[in-house]
């Protein structure tokens, strides 16, 4: 398959009526919190009763399909999985010879197959690694939202646009700035909806510091700019590092036992980013329905071992 079929593909897709909503995570910066993003708002609107279908794209380092296997892992029973909501996972996996022209062609048809498997979902959640490629490229074109993990540094904000020495001065956008705006015009071109680009401004630090302020600044004005939007944002806490291997979220509450206390914020901040998404959504009203049906509901985590020691505490002396 070349990229023109795909890209007919693509088109057809696009204009389908009934077809879910793709969103996008991507950055071009490494490490700015795509995947933890990704994890926490496709959880977020799974457990908002709503069918979730979730792509990796980041074949090489695959966090998302390994947080999947680890989930997977931590309920292994279909009883103990029940308390857990999951998403339809597609991972776009390497090709054997990755320096092969044909490997290009291989994962693309991959991304064809997973949104001919994922059609009946209302949400996609693509996950994409930090590099400009082809298969990254046909995401784009396929966002209907674009999501933007930002840190608020100097060199973060670099990934945007470039800035003059002493911050006030914009010179112009960045590479990839310019690819998203490209994208969105393919998108028309093809007579789908432009790319709603939203930035997450992602690890803030508790005491805001000058470089922050500055750095949300520009962004305020380049907003108008490049047409972003911004969601609302995560402040940088231990709680989203630590749940990775037992492929949980912040919002499992149930599962983390004493730990849910101080997950709270968190989970109240990862809550605010669904609902932001989820009002942009033609399903916000379902959610709420479902919400209120109890139709999701979260049953308590069963205690692991008949004899519990979770209330026990050592005899006063
Ligand atoms: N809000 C946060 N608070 C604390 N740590 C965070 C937060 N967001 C992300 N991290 C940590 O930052 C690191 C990078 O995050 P993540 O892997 O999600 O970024 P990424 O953009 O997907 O990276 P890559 O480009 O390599 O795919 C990870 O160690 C992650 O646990
Ligand atoms: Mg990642």
């Amino acid at each position: 398959m070349g990229t023109g079929p795909v890209e007919a593909y693509l088109s057809s897709w696009l204009l389908r009526d009934d077809r879910p909503r793709v969103i996008v995570l991507g950055n071009e910066k490494g490490g700015s919190g795509k995947s933890t993003v990704a994890i926490h708002l496709a959880m977020g609107l799974a457990a908002a009763g709503l069918r979730v279908g979730t792509v990796d794209l980041d074949g090489r380092q695959g966090t998302f399909s390994r947080f999947v296997e680890n989930r997977k892992r931590y309920a292994p029973t279909e009883q103990e999985a029940a308390r857990l909501v999951f998403t339809e996972h597609r991972q776009i996996s390497l090709s054997r010879n990755e320096r092969d022209a044909e490997a290009v062609d291989e994962k693309l048809a991959q991304l064809v197959t997973a949104l001919e498997s994922l059609g009946d979902r209302h949400f996609i959640v693509v996950d994409t690694p930090g590099s400009d490629n082809v298969l990254c490229r046909a995401a784009h074109v396929l966002a209907d939202t674009l999501i933007t993990p930002l840190n608020s540094s100097f060199l973060d904000l670099d990934a945007l646009v470039r800035v003059d020495r002493d911050a006030s001065h914009i010179s112009g956008p960045s590479a990839y700035s310019e690819l998203v705006l490209f994208m969105s015009e393919r998108r028309a071109d093809m007579g789908a909806p432009p790319i709603e680009w939203l930035i997450i401004t992602n690890r803030l630090p508790n005491v805001p510091t000058r470089v922050h302020r500055s750095v949300i600044e520009i962004l305020r004005k380049l907003s108008q700019r490049l047409g972003f939007h911004f969601l609302p944002s995560l402040h940088e806490r231990v709680i989203f590092r630590e749940l990775f291997l037992q492929g949980l979220t912040v919002l499992d509450a149930a599962e983390l036992g004493p730990t849910a206390a101080t997950a709270r914020p968190a989970r109240q901040e990862v809550e605010a980013l669904v609902d932001a998404i989820l009002v942009r959504s033609p399903w916000k009203e379902l959610a709420a329905r479902r919400a209120e049906a109890g139709s999701n509901p979260r049953p308590k985590a069963p205690k692991k071992s008949a004899i519990s020691f979770e209330n026990w505490r050592p005899p006063r002396p």
